[in-house]
């Protein structure tokens, strides 16, 4: 799909300058070893800022983010080519200060023991600052192993709950659908929420996790005004998002574990991990 003019998708462009999104408090709420060593898919990833974060700092394995709008997807790869561009040396090749002193205690925790330095680290260096950028452009990327940032993310087009990404066929182990549910359901109606949750099982084995931030009930109304075809999916409407546990229940998922809600304003939003049976 091409850029639509009006963001019907949730497909907002400059997302990420309204919402904090270097060290996403979302991530936060997250037990400590959620990623680490793990294949994720991020759906709806907009311009990758959250699958860069996984990739970089949480030690996941591999990470595949896939947006329906292929102008963000490129955005995407422009964040994660930035994103590398700032990164500090390992550690063990600068003489950095003990990590207590540079970094806070939960980005420690989460952090593997030979990670590079984001810069977004707290009382670190501005390694390659943004004039740098500008004037230079982004530092080349070397080869090196695949599970290492930033060959252990990428990004794909497609409307995830329709089309099936190559990489879907090795599955996953953590799902992630941050601020995305709304828009499945607005755009597709119930049937594509459903649809959408089958998906997200099938490409889980038992014990897969899916991280879920519902939109509230009471959020459509907004989004509704958008467009008209919209509204006339919202009229036939029946499911809210109180259902999904059920529908998650239904498709091979145990209770929701409560996170809790983080966010600013209208961003605030509970963070809901469910664990294939
Ligand atoms: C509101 S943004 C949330 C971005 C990101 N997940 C976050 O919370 O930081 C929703 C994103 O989902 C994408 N999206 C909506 N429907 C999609 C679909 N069917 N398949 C893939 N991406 C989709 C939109 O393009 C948009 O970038």
């Amino acid at each position: 799909m091409s850029s639509s003019s009006v963001p019907i998708h949730g497909n907002y462009h400059g997302y990420y300058a309204k919402r904090p999104s270097v060290n996403d408090p979302r991530l936060e709420l997250l037990p400590p070893s959620t990623f680490a060593g793990k294949r994720v898919l991020d759906v709806g990833c907009n311009e990758g800022w959250v699958s860069c974060e996984i990739a970089q700092s949480h030690g996941a394995s591999r990470v595949v983010g896939v947006d329906i709008d292929d102008a963000l997807v490129r955005g995407a790869w422009r964040r994660r080519r930035t994103v590398w561009s700032a990164q500090g040396p390992p550690p063990d090749t600068h003489d950095s200060e003990p990590e207590t002193e540079t970094a806070g205690p939960s980005r420690k925790r989460k952090r593997t023991e030979d990670a590079p330095v984001p810069r977004s680290a707290v009382g670190e260096p501005d390694y390659f600052p943004a004039s740098c950028a500008h004037s230079l452009g982004p530092l080349p990327i070397p080869h090196s192993a695949p599970e290492l940032f930033p060959h252990n993310v990428s990004f794909r087009t497609a409307d995830w709950v329709n089309e099936p990404i190559p990489e879907d066929e090795g599955g996953y182990d953590v799902v992630l659908a941050f601020s995305i549910t709304k828009w499945i359901h607005l755009n597709g109606g119930d049937s594509a929420l459903t649809t959408f949750f089958a998906r997200v099982s099938s490409v889980l084995q038992p014990g897969g996790q899916f991280v879920v931030e519902p939109q509230a009930w009471d959020t459509y109304r907004k989004a509704k005004r958008m467009d008209k075809r919209l509204r006339e999916t919202a009229q036939g409407l029946v499911l809210r998002p109180d259902d999904f546990p059920r529908m998650l229940a239904d498709v091979g998922f145990g209770e929701p574990l409560r996170l809790g809600s983080v966010g600013e304003g209208g961003f605030h939003r509970p963070v809901d991990l469910y664990t294939k049976i």
